[in-house]
């Protein structure tokens, strides 16, 4: 039986299959339109999202959003989720910084995903980084080479990788940092390529 997102969000919440949990402040399920076409999946919450129980609010959300909207498309109209739902960090000073899922917790993870996209059906899924691309796609996929091509998959009639937005947000150079966000938004036009859109 498929359930709907409400059940699964309420089910993710005692979630304990990996021990991310113990250091989380709470699970951070996907969010957004329930019957969206399109699905974005991220690595993991950062510290807003862990404080506010919501993917992509903080940085790296707000860079999403300037892309999707020159990309032209409307978060409005996506769900957003991400491949790890709890937040695993490390203190550094007062400072909790975000440390990579290992392969383990991303595989405990997989269950809500799979669900999520059973519940959603989505016509397009895009992993937005290489934690999000080992869960969606494959364990050797290489984001740097294989972005922005759309690849078979049984989740989704259409599924392709692009960059993680917080990889644009660690660049220095601003030119680097340019040219990767044209990058972001020429792989995030795909999705109204997928849809039909002009
Ligand atoms: N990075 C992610 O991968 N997901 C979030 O929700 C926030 C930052």
């Amino acid at each position: 039986m498929v359930k709907s997102l409400e059940q699964l969000r309420e089910d993710a919440r005692a979630c304990q299959d990996c021990p991310l949990w113990a250091n989380a402040t709470q699970t951070v399920f996907g969010a957004g339109d329930p019957h969206a076409r399109v699905m974005l999946v991220g690595e993991q919450p950062g510290d807003e999202e862990d404080k506010k129980g919501l993917p992509f609010v903080g940085p790296a959300g707000r860079l999403l959003d300037r892309a999707l909207e020159a990309a032209g498309v409307d978060r409005e109209h996506v769900y957003i989720t991400n491949a790890v739902k709890h937040f695993k960090w490390q203190l550094r000073g007062k400072r909790r910084l975000h440390k990579t899922p290992a392969q383990r917790e991303i595989d405990a993870c997989h269950q809500w995903l799979e669900r999520e996209v059973e519940a959603v059906k989505p016509r397009v899924i895009v992993a937005m980084g290489a934690t999000a691309a080992r869960s969606v796609i494959s364990k050797d996929f290489k984001v740097s080479t294989m972005r922005g091509q759309f690849v078979e998959s049984p989740l989704a009639p259409y599924v392709f990788a692009t960059f993680h937005p917080s990889a644009l947000l660690r660049l220095k150079d601003e030119a680097e940092k340019e040219a990767a966000f044209a990058q972001l938004v020429g792989d995030l036009k795909l999705i109204r390529k997928a849809l039909g859109r002009p």
